[in-house]
């Protein structure tokens, strides 16, 4: 049988020309007196492909019954209707001949639009099938139009939209504006499914223009030799291993099915390229099940990110190389675009909107990335059968490095004496999942003042076993800038992503503060000791604190050291009022009484603020001033509650170009937003304070 198809636009000039134009112009539509007249909101689009039916949807501005004509040719012939009046129309047509084409037209009340036409889905088991995939086609109409001529010049069988369709599903009027409109004359002639991205916000609207199967949120549906399971991944729902969607999801895949491939689609990237959260913490609830080689899965297609990423196959370490699973990232379809990085895992990213062309060919799966002007930026061709080692992505190492985030996290502190050489002496324990033993070796980079006992050392790693790293270490007295880097290589021939880098030392300043009673004379602050404030993300040692205490207040000196050149920028508001701190930038002085959490905030352009246990206080007492290299502040002893041991830390925020670096006077850490850096450093309001010790006017700090 030849296939062919008539572009819908060509086709009422075609009736128009053989005197088949029956139907009234959809403009015409005889409606008078006070009878408003029937036009459309959105214009016909498909729904719930399949071999031998398809639903026709659109909405009418007046609630009305709804009736399609259709037909194997333009002629049309046969009749469904819908007889409830309502304003959003959904006809089933059934009884089609599977990849055939067929022509339709729709009427409500005096209405009716041009003949359009359609292709039935594919015989079930077709090899040989397009499906346009791609994403987050909101907020810009004018790129999701040229996204969607682009689809239009491949004449798919299907689009696989991957969630936030508009940018805010509850405005009703932004479907038509966003979504509809721009797909033009593809949603008349292709069926769409999608999944519901965090910008639907779980509108009714949502539920109301798609028609897809089971609870509309996690469904699966086949299509040609295709079988594709849509998830919810958002928020509002509980994704969880205990969730009710995942066991839906666990029982789906265990399902035996004769799909040739399996594609799981949902909203949020589980492995992205975005520059600054590659992680969603739901990868650590899903991925373990589909990467399972018994779920059969061949690729997870996301959205949200707006950018193209493809990874190398994924999948978990065994003894024979086994088939990864791809993760793709498609969700360029209008929204503004986001900055994209290369990972270990990632194989191509290009942050440019886009769509994905899916073919279906045989026993190969082709990817093909098109951008607005039709250029194919990425090809690529999925096979069956185990993944080469040179692209194989070991899932267990991406949870090596997270589990080295949190043992780094909940890893005590080496204390660092200030001026005598120190000896650290530690153990890092890291569990591992591996299920066969690995092998490796352990490399340091030096840093200056740090000795390390050992420079390298192999490792082998049994199933169950945790990765041991060992912290010894001498460290020279002084101002140590940077703590030594880790370097941990697996062995090759197993894996593509061998090599973690980490900083395993988690270090923090003196724990004991012996703060000199201030004298009246200005002469004090140079006998009080200064401490240094240190940051383990950048190493370097920026800025001191001077303590001193008397009768009534706890005065603070904060010197704040040189940011390097490049990142220094002059603010002035006036000549006489230098001002040491940039926007975003801060100095917070942190006190704990054992009742009640203070801080004193000083900012840029002498803001300040105190607050109490989290909330904004009005003590007027505490003074600050900003001087041209540093903060002092004053803080009055009587809100602290009486015979108090005090304990104290101060944080300075600097901005090294647009990032900003926490200095800490004892600083604790967390694991921070980025975690490309292994440990992603961020100072904690913590235990690890300073004790403030009242005491001599000659006595020294730290101890
Ligand atoms: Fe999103």
């Amino acid at each position: 049988m030849i296939h062919f198809r008539v572009a819908a636009a060509l086709v009422p000039a075609f009736m128009a020309a053989t005197g088949l134009m029956t139907a009234l112009p959809s403009d015409a539509t005889g409606a008078r007196g006070d009878v408003p007249d029937v036009s459309f909101v959105v214009a016909p689009y498909l729904q719930l492909p399949a071999p031998t039916g398809v639903t026709i949807a659109w909405e009418s501005n007046r609630a009305l019954p709804g009736r399609v004509e259709y037909g194997r040719t333009v002629v049309l012939g046969q009749v469904a209707e819908q007889s409830d009046e309502t304003v959003l129309h959904k006809v089933r047509l059934s009884g089609l001949q599977p990849g055939t084409t067929y022509y339709y037209r729709v009427r409500t009340g005096s209405l009716a639009s041009p003949v359009y036409s359609f292709r039935s889905a594919p015989r079930a088991g077709s090899q040989h099938w397009k499906i346009a995939l791609y994403g987050d086609s909101r907020s810009n109409p004018v790129i999701h139009r040229a996204v969607a001529e682009q689809i239009a010049r491949q004449h798919v069988d299907l689009i696989l939209h991957t969630g936030d369709i508009v940018a805010d599903g509850r405005v009703h009027e932004s479907w038509r504006r966003e979504f509809f409109e721009p797909l033009g004359e593809l949603a008349h002639s292709v069926p769409w499914i999608s999944t519901i991205g965090n910008h639907e916000n779980d509108a009714p609207n949502y539920f109301s223009y798609v028609s897809l199967p089971g609870n509309e949120r996690y469904y699966g549906i086949d299509f040609a030799n295709v079988h594709v399971a849509c998830l919810d991944s958002n928020g509002w729902i509980e994704r969880g291993r205990d969730s009710p969607q995942f066991h839906w999801l666990e029982e789906h895949l265990r399902d035996k099915r004769e799909a040739g491939w399996t594609f799981v689609v949902f909203h949020h990237p589980l492995f992205s390229a975005h520059a600054s959260r590659p992680i969603n913490p739901l990868r650590w609830e899903w991925a373990p099940l589909l990467l399972d080689p018994r779920s059969g899965v061949d690729a997870v297609l996301t959205g949200h990110d707006h950018f193209y990423s493809r990874s190398f196959p994924i999948g978990r370490v065994t003894e024979t190389p086994t088939q990864g699973v791809l993760f793709l990232t498609s969700a360029g379809g209008g929204a503004l675009l986001y900055r994209s990085k290369r990972r270990d895992y990632i194989a191509l990213e290009r942050s440019v909107h886009h769509f994905t062309l899916l073919e279906g060919d045989g026993d190969k799966l082709r990817v093909s990335a098109i951008d607005l002007n039709g250029n194919v930026f990425d090809r690529h061709v999925v096979r069956k059968g185990p993944t080469p080692t040179a692209d194989f992505c070991a899932y267990e190492i991406e949870e090596v490095r997270q589990f080295l985030r949190t043992a780094i996290a909940s890893a005590r502190p080496f204390e660092i004496p200030a001026d005598e050489t120190g000896t650290v002496d530690g153990v890092l324990r890291v569990p591992t999942r591996f299920s066969v033993p690995i092998r490796g070796t352990l490399r340091w980079q030096t840093a200056k003042g740090w000795d390390m006992a050992e420079k390298e050392r192999d490792f082998r790693i049994e199933p169950g076993e945790p990765l041991e790293i060992p912290l010894q270490a001498r460290v020279a007295p002084g101002e140590y800038t940077r703590t030594p880097r880790l370097r941990i290589v697996f062995e090759p021939g197993r894996f593509r992503n061998r090599t973690i880098e980490v900083s395993p030392f988690k270090v923090c300043g003196p724990e004991r503060i012996t703060v000199p009673p201030r004298k009246t004379d200005r002469g004090t602050w140079s006998e009080a000791p200064a401490h240094r404030l240190i940051s383990a993300a950048t190493g370097a040692s920026r800025g001191a604190v001077q303590l001193l205490v008397d009768a009534n207040s706890i005065h603070i000196s904060v010197r704040l050291g040189q940011l390097p050149e490049s990142s220094v920028k002059t603010v002035r508001d006036d000549a006489d009022a230098p001002e040491c701190l940039l926007g975003g930038e801060y100095v917070r002085a942190v006190f704990r009484d054992g009742r009640h959490v203070w801080t004193f905030e000083a900012g840029a352009r002498s803001r300040s603020a105190c607050s109490r246990d989290g909330t904004e206080n009005q003590e007027r007492s505490w003074r600050c001033a900003q001087r041209a290299n540093g903060v002092d502040m004053v803080v009055p002893r009587a809100i602290f509650a009486p015979g108090s041991q005090l304990r104290f830390t101060l944080v300075t925020r600097r901005l090294q170009g647009l990032v900003p670096v926490d200095y800490e006077l004892c600083p604790a850490y967390i694991p921070a937003a980025d975690p490309d850096l292994i440990p992603d450093w961020k100072p904690a309001v913590a235990e690890r304070d300073a004790l403030i010790i009242e005491g001599q006017a000659s006595g020294h700090g730290s101890g």
